[in-house]
């Protein structure tokens, strides 16, 4: 299982993302505010993975702090809570780990509970959460699998891999799960720019697992689709809206316009805590815009001209009726989607 963090007893370890392929190196966090910037500077990257890296964050901070009465760590952990949700905007994710864990501190708060006794459960808390991720990407895998052909090239575009996780992956679960089960399935990786999230991880990882992957440009998806040789898109996402709106990595909208025309089928796969209710359709979704230097540098090296103007948002949203379902732990859920994510949402 790709390490991509866990829970020590010194504190949170991180594999480090900027660095791969390249290299596999850790940075430990030993406080939230640690935490806090390795989910900024995108050391740890991807919905799932920031979630539970942001809840993991919350149970640090109680645990590091000292706190001797109940008030006064309550100011703590609003400013822990606080720092960890703006590190990052879009993915839903975030926010939901940081309020597990404040919502169970809340609750012992409450009921007066010794704050040993709150310290040890937040961090079992945060740990179950690892563990829930993982299981529960090995189920939606499963149900992912089975909408896969026997034999099928698999377009994907970012990563949501294990490395977007605690382990598995959403779209890339359905893949391994597909493999698992036997199928013949080659995977088409875009490169994503500007991160390179396709480039570095997802080729890493699958290459990683022996399943065959050709990486691409982004600005070849749609070459090969007219070609013929794409079955299938599986991407992951960052917050899905209550009507299947889908926000993920920025290209991702294209491919699902390119996917349409073509007549592919285009897949969003993400666990059901992916999914925010309270945001009625993908126009309210916030989108991070992230440095310029991401885009005019290359390794360190400035590739474009000085005074070209610079826009770099991280996420678009994928409109639902390009979505031929949402892969979930819950089942793949179909259009119309305000009906079938209500009816998930009572399961
Ligand atoms: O900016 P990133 O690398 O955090 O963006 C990640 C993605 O867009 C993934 O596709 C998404 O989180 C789904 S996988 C959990």
């Amino acid at each position: 299982m790709i390490p991509t963090l866990e829970w020590t007893p010194e504190g949170v370890r991180f594999l480090d993302q900027t660095k791969l392929p390249l290299e596999e190196t850790y940075v430990l966090a030993t406080d939230y505010q640690q935490v806090a910037i390795v989910i900024r500077d995108m050391i740890v990257r991807g919905a799932m993975a920031i979630g539970v890296s942001a809840a993991m964050g919350v149970a640090l901070g109680i645990d590091r702090s000292t706190a001797t009465t109940i008030p006064e760590l309550t100011t703590e952990v609003d400013e822990v809570c606080r720092t960890l949700a703006e590190t990052r905007p879009t993915a839903v994710n975030l926010f939901w780990g940081i309020a597990q864990v404040r919502n169970l501190y809340t609750s012992l708060a409450a009921r007066d509970t010794p704050i040993p006794e709150i310290k040890a459960q937040c961090i079992a808390l945060a740990q179950q959460l690892y563990d829930e991720d993982i299981a529960n990407l090995k189920i939606l895998g499963a149900n992912g699998a089975a909408l896969l052909p026997d034999e099928a090239t698999v377009l994907t575009h970012c990563n949501a891999g294990a490395l977007a996780a605690c382990g598995y992956g959403s779209a890339l679960g359905v893949i391994r799960a597909a493999v698992e089960a036997g199928k013949k399935i080659d995977v088409f990786a875009d490169e994503t720019r500007p991160f390179n999230q396709g480039a570095r991880l997802t080729a890493w990882e699958l290459v990683h697992d022996g399943i065959p992957t050709t990486l691409i440009c982004d600005n070849m998806a749609g070459y090969f689709m007219s070609k013929g040789r794409i079955q299938a898109v599986i991407v992951g996402a960052d917050r899905i809206a209550a009507n299947g709106d889908a926000a993920n990595k920025i290209g991702t909208y294209s491919v699902a316009i390119l996917a349409k025309e073509h007549g592919v089928p285009f897949y969003v796969a993400a666990p059901f805590n992916t999914i925010d209710p309270d945001t009625a359709h993908g126009d309210m979704i916030p989108i991070e815009q992230r440095a310029a230097t991401e885009v005019t540098h290359f390794q360190g090296k400035q590739v474009t001209p000085d005074g070209v103007r610079i826009e770099n948002p991280a996420f678009d949203v994928t409109p639902a009726k390009y979505i031929a379902g949402i892969i979930t732990e819950r089942g793949v859920l179909r259009a119309p989607y305000t009906e079938s994510i209500a009816a998930a949402a009572q399961l």
